[in-house]
């Protein structure tokens, strides 16, 4: 085996915080691991009802974006959902609805993926950056609360890696301010948090169904944006700050909107993916555990979940496992 393939098994297998295992390639056989081989619902089930959406002459927003809001809100076990066409979107419009204004501040975490920030960049505001808890790479809610000044208007908390947030002292900071909390669940569709699944516990919550997130779609992901405060004012949000249903000549616009909406065909894919959901997040919860068992002896390497797997709240990793490589000094993860 030739060692420039090697080497790209290892990039591909291996994400920066593995590099001190695997920078001499050696030769041995090496299988790549595929990282994201997504799920993607039989042909038999997906293929009829995308040809019906397809040929419908109804591919923007419409019946198949209302069946998916409400199929999802029955698997979080919250009806106010709305979806957008993108988490990226979800969380911008989370923002305003929150009130965050240009000048503002918002708590964030440097432990995600980009979007997380930006989209707080998006809303003209500023990410102050609280610190992570040891134990699992989470925002740390004693840290927000030392972070909160008087231009704080949100607080986005992302459940890293799937694993919940504490999410019980965080609302105690952020309540006792009165300032809203975003949930960025992008990586953690199906986990609970006191036994309730993510989705009731804030003002608002954003799923990812982006390429290689548990429930995929398409590359043009879409992504519900549930929570208490879901309501009129996010479907102008999404909707270039007007009422869809109004008439034609009576529209208003007063805000300025987007154009966020999820489209029917997306739409149709969700439900049929949906479907599949339970299996699905079963096996990411498997993969985990094989994850936990196969790499838990690597000198210098811990597991940063920060309880034991099987006490956790159903948290999933999408990919691999974390691992705190603390011999290198740094707390990174490879999730
Ligand atoms: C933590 C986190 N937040 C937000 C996003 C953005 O989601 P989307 O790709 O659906 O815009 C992602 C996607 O990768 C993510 O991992």
């Amino acid at each position: 085996m030739r060692e420039d393939f090697l080497i790209g098994c290892f990039r591909a297998a291996a994400a920066p915080g593995y590099n001190g295992f695997f920078s001499r390639p050696r030769a041995v056989t090496v299988k790549p691991i595929p990282l994201f081989r997504v799920f993607m619902s039989p042909r038999e089930q997906l293929l009829p009802a995308l040809e019906r959406v397809l040929y419908s002459g109804q591919i923007s927003e419409g019946a198949e974006v209302e069946s998916f809001e409400r199929e999802f809100g029955e698997f979080i076990g919250n009806p106010q959902v709305l979806s957008f066409y993108s988490g990226t979107a979800a969380l911008h419009a989370a923002l305003i609805l929150a009130g965050v204004k240009r000048g503002d501040e918002v708590i964030s975490t440097a432990m995600t993926a980009e979007p997380t920030n930006l989209a707080i960049l998006h809303a003209g505001a500023t990410p102050v950056w609280a610190d992570v808890e040891r134990r699992n790479g989470n925002i740390d809610p004693d840290s927000v609360a030392e972070r909160i000044t008087s231009a704080t208007r949100a607080i986005v908390a992302v459940h890293y890696g799937g694993i919940p947030v504490a999410i019980a002292r965080l609302r105690e900071v952020a309540e006792r301010r009165g300032i809203p909390v975003i949930e960025d669940a992008a990586h953690a569709l199906g986990a609970r948090y006191g036994n309730v699944p993510l989705g009731t516990h804030s003002e608002y919550v954003m799923f990812s169904f982006q390429a290689i997130k548990h429930l995929t779609r398409s590359t043009a992901a879409c992504s519900p944006c549930a929570g208490r405060r879901m309501s009129r004012a996010g479907r102008r949000v999404r909707w270039f700050g007007m009422d869809r249903k109004a008439l034609r000549t009576e529209v208003d616009v007063r805000e300025v909107g987007y154009k966020y909406h999820m489209n029917n065909v997306n739409a149709v894919i969700g439900s049929v993916q949906l479907g599949h959901i339970a299996p699905v997040l079963a096996r990411h919860v498997a993969n985990g555990k094989y994850f936990d068992r196969a790499l838990g002896g690597i000198p210098g390497s811990s597991f940063s979940h920060g309880t034991r797997r099987r006490n956790l709240p159903i948290g999933s990793t999408p990919c691999l496992p974390k691992i705190a490589m603390r011999s290198r000094g740094a707390w990174t993860s490879t999730a």
